[in-house]
């Protein structure tokens, strides 16, 4: 009813609208007031967290994207080496797995088959699981040894959003936990993000108050038949996650690279016209990434693209290569998933609406997919 979608049109513009509260929720509790980690609902023993020599990460979906994005935080602060998988290929392939490994299985409903099926053969293994959920007393975190749920609230629209910033936020706190135990040479930068993270739901929010450019722009493209996406490090899952929501929302074409394969391969792909998001880390810092990038953005639209640059404030020297600019709030380089995802979803779902397809209820999708 309209009443549950509370005054919005579907189930997942409340969703995306809710996000900075999910964020903020799903903080809450988690740090203390002298700014470390408090994650002891995590009842894994802190000397088995120093002994874990591997990490792996096992999802479907969107859920994977956030895995994806969790490597990148896990590997910088805790040097633990880290594996992402999708969990319907995961124990088809004899992964390696001992009783020192970490397997971490994300998932909002906590009743996808695949990555359950992938958490009971860790665990065959001797390994320990800790669950990444949505869902309170759902089936995969009862099979897991630990759990840190994510507090987005019910998720009733099929296209994940909130979700999915929650998951980030989580792996996250379990990056920065692992590293806050271990002691790493990244103490001052981990404090410095636990810092920034515990700001961030406003930057989410600042994101959502500047959308309508990105509706606008959507509705134009609703005649297109394919948009490609490109990122690079913490960029390239976003990528992806931008690509999936519009193939299950708005039926189109869409695909996510990395943009240093472009030359390998996908760049043949770009004629005169073709919509292109490019997701531009921050140019503070990395310097060489982001040079790269903006290289890369040139090379595309020299070859006729249509580029559309999500940059973050400030970032001056994108301007005369981006066809459509979209502002972010500058974030560490780790953190911008949360408010660089924004923008792909309200895209998405806009699209989604233009070409008249049902938002909540994309055609032959299921919420959860409870078979194998
Ligand atoms: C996301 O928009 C999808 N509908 C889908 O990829 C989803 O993330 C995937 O099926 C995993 O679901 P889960 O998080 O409930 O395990």
């Amino acid at each position: 009813s309209a009443a549950e979608k509370g005054g919005y049109d579907y189930f997942m513009l409340k969703e995306i609208a809710e996000q900075p509260k999910a964020v903020a929720d799903t903080l809450l509790g988690r740090i203390d007031a002298a700014g470390s980690l408090t994650l002891d609902e995590v009842r894994i023993p802190v000397h088995e967290l120093r002994e874990v020599d591997k990490v792996v990460i096992v999802a479907c979906g969107t859920a994977f994207h956030a895995g994806l994005i969790a490597k990148y935080a896990i590997e910088h602060w805790t040097r633990i080496p880290c594996e992402v998988e999708l969990a319907s290929e995961f124990r088809y392939r004899d992964p390696i797995l001992g009783t020192r490994s970490l397997v971490i299985a994300i998932s909002q409903s906590g009743e996808t088959m695949d990555t359950l099926m992938a958490l009971r053969h860790a665990r065959e293994q001797g390994s320990k699981v800790l669950a990444i959920c949505n869902t309170n007393g759902s089936t995969i975190p009862r099979e897991s040894d630990a759990v840190l749920y994510t507090h987005a609230g019910p998720e009733v629209a099929v296209a994940s959003t909130k979700a999915f910033l929650t998951q980030l936020v989580a792996c996250y706190l379990v990056a920065l936990y692992l590293g806050q135990v271990r002691g790493t040479k990244w103490g001052d930068e981990i404090q410095a993000v636990i810092r920034d993270l515990s700001q961030i739901s406003g930057e989410v929010e600042r994101v959502l108050e500047t959308m309508e450019p990105v509706r606008e722009l959507a509705r134009s493209l609703a005649d297109k038949k394919t948009v490609l996406f490109l990122g690079r490090h913490v960029g390239y899952p976003v990528a992806l996650e931008g690509a999936l929501k519009l193939k299950e929302l708005a039926y189109m074409h869409a695909e996510g690279f990395a943009a240093g394969e472009l030359k390998h391969g996908p760049i043949a792909l770009i004629e005169d016209d073709l919509p292109v998001v490019v997701v531009v880390p921050s140019p503070r810092g990395r310097s060489v990434l982001y040079d790269k990038i903006v290289s890369n953005i040139q090379e595309i639209r020299a070859r006729g693209a249509r580029t559309i640059v999500i940059a973050e404030e400030g970032d001056e020297a994108v301007v005369p290569y981006a066809d459509h600019l979209i502002r972010i709030p500058a974030t560490p380089t780790l953190l911008q998933p949360l408010v660089a995802t924004v923008p792909l979803q309200v895209f998405a779902c806009e699209l989604a609406t233009a070409r008249g397809n049902e938002v909540d209820q994309p055609r032959n999708l299921a919420k959860s997919v409870t078979v194998e």
